[in-house]
């Protein structure tokens, strides 16, 4: 259904028929799946593909299958329409808005599970997360034929996941990661920073001061897992209700290093932990990311 700002296609058909028609025009199809609430990271992504691109289509879809029970999926912020400002801004030529009936009919009954990646990090914290999300970008790949598709590197495990899956199931996509786009003081931003009252919303700034004390620590040359682990800990500790991990893995596997290991030239330290009502992940890549807080106080 066009809007005043861009199209807008609720149905799957139609927006199908959109891709494949600007295909047949001779586009290149860039595609930006997200669940809305946008902000300047998502809208960083849809830039991106943008320059990559000439046909931009970004989804805004809540997908119900990646919810647990008891999390977030009844209050997810909806912004929608903001978000399609946004998304004419950054260049993006439709969006896709389908309800869960038109993803999910009666009678579908085929998922994605992609092993391996999945059984480190957020895997077994959030089981079926990881299934509901291959399963839906599956669902929007087949529909959107894009040649390129960005994925933020702040979800670092759903980016390997997608990767694998894109590859396994011979999409031709090329899966791009986009680094983190950041707050002011390092948080990561994210549509969950709307949980975080004032007080959480400065305690959070401890978790990326926390990974650039480890950045800084293995630029200077430590490379014990321990020592790498245990003081990110420690500060997230200090305003976090609870932490699901903190943890050093191989990054392309992501296979968790043990804590009396030793850290290669690359390694990721990825964290989960609630503050507040919100549930945060962050990561940095060491040996290849900035530190999230450049101006940090000792
Ligand atoms: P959502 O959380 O809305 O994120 C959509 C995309 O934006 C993802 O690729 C995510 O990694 C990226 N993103 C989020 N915050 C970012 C930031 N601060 N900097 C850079 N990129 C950022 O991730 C999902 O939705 C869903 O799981 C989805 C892939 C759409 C499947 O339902």
């Amino acid at each position: 259904m066009p809007t005043g700002l861009l199209p807008v296609y609720e149905s799957p058909k139609a927006f199908q028929d959109a891709c494949e028609k600007a295909r047949r025009d001779g586009h290149s199809v860039g595609f930006v799946p997200t669940m809305g609430a946008l902000h300047a990271g998502h809208l960083a992504l849809v830039a991106e593909a943008r320059r990559r691109c000439s046909f931009v289509a970004v989804s805004i879809f809540v997908n119900p299958t990646q919810f647990g029970p008891g999390e977030d999926l009844a209050r997810y912020p909806r912004t929608f329409e903001r978000d399609l400002e946004g998304c004419a801004r950054a260049g993006a030529a439709c969006v896709f808005a389908p309800d869960a009936a038109s993803m999910y009919p009666p009678g579908e009954s085929t998922r994605v599970r992609v092993e391996g990646l999945t059984d480190s990090l957020c895997g077994p914290v959030r089981p079926g997360h990881f299934e509901g999300v291959a399963t839906i970008v599956a669902k929007l790949f087949a529909l959107a034929g894009p040649c390129v598709a960005l994925f933020g590197r702040k979800d670092f495990q759903q980016l390997r996941v997608i990767e694998r899956m894109a590859r396994d199931l011979f999409f031709p996509v090329q899966v791009v990661g986009f680094p983190t786009v950041r707050e002011p003081d390092g948080l990561a931003m994210s549509s969950r920073n709307a949980y975080l009252s004032p007080e959480d919303r400065r305690g959070a700034a401890q978790i990326p001061l926390a990974l650039s004390h480890a950045v800084r620590a293995f630029q200077a040359g430590e490379r014990s897992v321990a020592r790498l682990v245990e003081p990110t800990r420690a500060r997230i500790a200090r305003i976090s209700s609870s932490i699901d991990y903190v943890t050093v893995a191989d990054p392309v596997s992501l296979v968790p290093l043990a804590d009396h290991g030793t850290a290669g030239d690359r390694a990721l330290l990825a964290i989960a932990a609630r503050v507040g009502a919100a549930r945060l992940i962050d990561n940095v890549v060491l040996g290849e990311d900035p530190a999230p807080c450049p101006q940090e106080e000792a």
